[in-house]
């Protein structure tokens, strides 16, 4: 999968580094070629000596390395590689990069590469939640930095949840997405999310609780196989992923044309919580109470089904899937719902307050296809997203 291809591993400080030593096995199990580096805190962490030995390449450690400098200089280092693989990628490591700094061999080849980079964090749950660490990753991603993880669980301190960086073979895969050996390489996927505003007056909306989180999940999954991702999403809470192309819009109207324009598409993953109604006598100025106190009556018209459009439609996707969000009979209503829009799956869930999968970080979901319905057991919404991600790409073979 990566035969020949080039990576320049930067091996930061966490107890994670241990893990590194596996990664190179497995990249070079894959065909591809590893130049480590080391930084200091790395190497408290793991040997040089036998990053070097599984490497079978010396190690890059210092930055005024004169010998080093002599065979290699850092600016060539950084661009000799196809990709440069920050694995662990430390609280430290994603601040540096975020801030540009350039105070030791790493930080130095990152500022100066001119390849794509892919970071795999890896701290403690406080460092990773901690808002200095989603400032320094949203500007990284905006940057087009690649990630892939952390996975949730375990961790060597001690404490339970994200944290811990995702196994070497995942980092495989996400290395063979990044350079463009992923099974959806070569392909066009629509992804919608998050809710719709419907415009009441110029300072007032009607919206939903959907918070974008599933939607941005599938779209960094589909992008981690390679895919180009059209991304697509209303005012949600969730920041759109890194590495894909990004449509904002407000209205369900919006959405609408936005994913017309979009086309054409092999997948549409439409996973938007689009509103029914609008309001179609919204106002241009600020409705006043007009001391009556009689309410303004709001007429509503009804939005464009996008999904059973596309669905439908001359430019319609190899694969349409739909999602299903419902309080009652989840099954019935899914499967009645696949054969009215349209579409080849629906991803069902149960919304109701109790499950708390409206805005959660978890969700349970059915997979309704022409095959039956498929129930999934409650997981993240990042590991629904990997797992549709992986079904979609099956699906295209
Ligand atoms: O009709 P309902 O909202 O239950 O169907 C949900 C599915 O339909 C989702 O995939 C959603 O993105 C899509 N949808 C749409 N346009 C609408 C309403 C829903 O594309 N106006």
């Amino acid at each position: 999968m990566l035969a020949g291809k080039r990576i320049l591993l930067i091996i930061g400080g966490g107890i994670a580094a241990y893990k590194s030593l596996e990664l190179i096995r497995l990249i070079q199990k894959a065909g591809g070629v590893v130049t480590p580096v080391l930084t200091r805190a790395g190497a408290e962490f793991v040997t040089p000596l036998s990053v070097g030995a599984l490497a079978k390449a010396k190690v890059h450690q210092a930055l005024f390395d004169l010998t080093s400098e002599a065979e290699m200089g850092h600016i060539e280092l950084s661009r000799s590689a196809d990709l440069v693989v920050v694995a662990p990628a430390t609280a430290d490591l994603l601040a540096k990069m975020a801030g540009g700094r350039a105070d030791d061999l790493a930080s130095t080849l990152l500022l100066a590469t001119d390849k794509r980079v892919l970071v795999a964090p890896a701290m403690n749950v406080r460092m990773w939640q901690h808002p200095a660490t989603r400032r320094n990753l949203a500007v990284l991603q905006a940057d087009g930095v690649l990630t892939v993880g952390p996975d949730e669980g375990e961790m060597a301190c001690g404490e339970y949840g994200p944290g811990r960086m995702a196994e070497p073979a995942a980092i495989v895969a996400a290395i063979g997405a990044a350079l463009g050996g992923g099974p959806l390489a070569g392909r066009h996927v629509l992804v919608t999310s998050g809710p719709t505003h419907e415009p009441i007056d110029p300072v007032r909306y009607i919206a939903n609780r959907s918070s974008g989180a599933q939607g941005a999940a599938i779209a960094a999954a589909l992008r981690d196989l390679g895919a180009k991702v059209t991304f697509v999403t209303g005012p949600a809470e969730v920041a759109a992923p890194g590495g894909v192309a990004v449509v904002r819009v407000e209205t369900a109207q919006e959405m609408a044309a936005a994913v017309s324009a979009a086309l054409p598409a092999d997948v549409a993953v439409m996973a938007a919580a689009v509103a029914d109604w609008r309001v179609v006598n919204a106002s241009a100025q600020k409705l006043k109470k007009d001391g009556s106190g009689t309410p303004p009556a709001l007429e509503f018209g009804v939005n464009p089904d996008i999904l059973a459009t596309i669905s439908t439609g001359a430019q319609r996707p190899r694969l349409v899937v739909g999602f299903a969000a419902e309080t009652t009979d989840v099954v019935a209503h899914a499967t009645a719902k696949r054969l009215r829009k349209g579409c080849d799956w629906i991803v069902a869930n149960d919304v109701s307050p109790a499950t708390g999968i409206m805005g959660g970080t978890e969700n349970a979901v059915t997979l309704i296809s022409k095959d039956g319905a498929e129930v999934w057991p409650r997981m993240s919404k990042q590991a629904v997203a990997q797992q549709l991600a992986a079904r979609i790409a099956e699906a295209l073979v």
